[in-house]
């Protein structure tokens, strides 16, 4: 007979945490609210313009541990409000992982640029995130939570591409914005850091590509040198957990790329 009395359950490695997701309603950010939320968050917080679909995911995680609350990261006014209302609710806040972004409906080419769709894409990629970063930061300091931030940047923000320039831009600048916030935060304990997803057949993929999640999984997967394994949401969520944890408890300022070696790969 087997001897069991030493099993012991791992231990969950969000336990009591509180969190915001931002873009929580879907993709990436759906797929890490979940697993935060099994991962034993006292409270996950959806915060997505997308209220359907943000209250779904909280109803489908529990109302118990999660929420749903309105927020549209271009308007500073709303990310401070969700931060506050997340405090109210529910005494701290631990971890805010700052994913919301779009593409794009165009090419965006340099020399076909549209510059209206430009702006609103930096609304929400560059100065959504900073406004998420400063309102999350400003709670931590204020209650002395050693707390984690996590922005969602990409390969793109790495390299250069041959259309989406404002999208590349906007990666870079999620990059910059984690270097600069990780240096001022160090002293109080808080660390940021960034997921770099490779392509991931998410419904931004899908709107980007006009296709659908097969077809764009089997275009993406010949360009990158780890083969046998197609990236899938939860995978990025495994890498975000990471960071949120205390298993990344001396990492700050980093980019953690889940790429599949597409970055490194020489042609
Ligand atoms: N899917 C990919 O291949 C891929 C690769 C690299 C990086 N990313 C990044 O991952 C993040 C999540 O994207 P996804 O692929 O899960 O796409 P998605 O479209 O499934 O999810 C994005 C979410 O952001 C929300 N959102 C959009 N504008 C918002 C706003 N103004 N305020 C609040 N929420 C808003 C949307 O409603 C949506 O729920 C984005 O930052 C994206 O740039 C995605």
């Amino acid at each position: 007979m087997t001897d069991t009395s030493h099993t012991t359950t791992p231990a969950k490695k969000l336990q009591g945490k509180v969190a915001i997701i931002t873009g929580g309603a879907s993709g990436i950010g759906e797929a890490t609210a979940h697993l935060f939320a099994e991962q034993g968050a006292l409270a996950v917080v959806i915060a997505d313009i997308q209220d359907d679909k943000g209250r779904c995911v909280a109803e489908a995680i529990g109302s118990n541990r999660c929420s749903f609350v309105h927020c549209d990261v271009t308007d500073e006014n709303q990310v401070e409000a969700a931060v506050e209302w997340t405090v109210k609710t529910y005494g701290q806040l631990d971890i805010m992982f700052s994913n919301a972004g779009i593409v794009s409906r165009s090419d965006q080419v340099i020399l076909d640029l549209d510059l209206s769709q430009f702006d609103h894409l930096f609304a929400i990629n560059v100065r959504g995130m900073a406004a998420c970063v400063k309102h999350a930061a400003l709670a931590m300091v204020e209650r002395r939570v050693q707390g984690s931030i996590i922005c969602t940047a990409s390969v793109a923000g790495s390299k250069g591409t041959k259309r989406r320039t404002d999208y590349t831009m906007s990666k870079h600048a999620v990059v910059g914005l984690v270097r600069a916030a990780s240096q001022q935060l160090g002293e109080h304990g808080i660390r940021v850091n960034s997921v770099s997803p490779y392509a991931v057949a998410t419904p931004l993929m899908w709107e980007a590509h006009k296709r659908d999640a097969a077809e764009i999984e089997k275009v993406y997967e010949e360009l990158t040198s780890l083969k046998g394994i197609v990236l899938r949401v939860n995978h990025i969520a495994d890498a975000v957990l990471f960071l949120a944890s205390d298993e990344s408890a001396f990492i700050s300022g980093h980019d953690l790329v889940v790429d599949g070696g597409y970055v490194q790969k020489s042609n």
